[in-house]
């Protein structure tokens, strides 16, 4: 069975409440239940975590390197400017793909950068809550790669 962390970092806590326009109205506990079922469609285990924190983070970055086939992670603003996530993400031998709600690209300058995505397998941006099934589906397709 693989077994696949998502990873949410700061104020996506707040989905559903947090400036609609740009997020949605789900919240984060309805994405993940979505999620969880696509993957379990797939013989895959999700385990969702949430955090405001950038050391838990890292911490569960660790584990999820130590203990898990893949790595879906949304890091909300961290994405910008976390050189300590990004070594995290560098520190394991699982692949990882980057996961925003929003299209970075087309908001303010300064979410134009994501100092992870070199650490990465791939990104997806802007489809909104779909987008980590869309990674989700990325991330199975390059694990079955590997193993053929
Ligand atoms: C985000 C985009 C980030 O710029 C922002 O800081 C977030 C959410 C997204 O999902 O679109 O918190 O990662």
């Amino acid at each position: 069975m693989m077994k696949i962390m998502v990873l949410n970092g700061p104020n996506l806590n707040r989905l559903g409440k947090r400036e609609p326009d740009i997020y949605g109205r789900e919240t984060l506990e309805q994405i993940m239940a979505s999620l969880e079922s696509a993957a379990k469609d797939n013989g895959c285990d999700i385990e969702a975590r949430q955090s405001n924190h950038e050391g838990d983070l890292i911490d569960w970055i660790h584990e999820a390197g130590d203990k898990y086939t893949g790595l879906i992670l949304n890091a909300g603003a961290f994405t910008h400017y976390s050189y300590a996530i990004r070594d995290a993400l560098a520190s394991i031998d699982i692949p990882s793909i980057e996961v925003h709600l929003s299209n970075i690209y087309a908001r303010e300058s300064f979410r134009h950068t994501s100092v992870i995505s070199e650490v990465t397998i791939g990104q997806i941006s802007g489809f909104g809550s779909i987008g980590y099934e869309l990674a989700f589906k990325g991330l199975l397709h390059y694990l079955k790669g590997e193993e053929y």
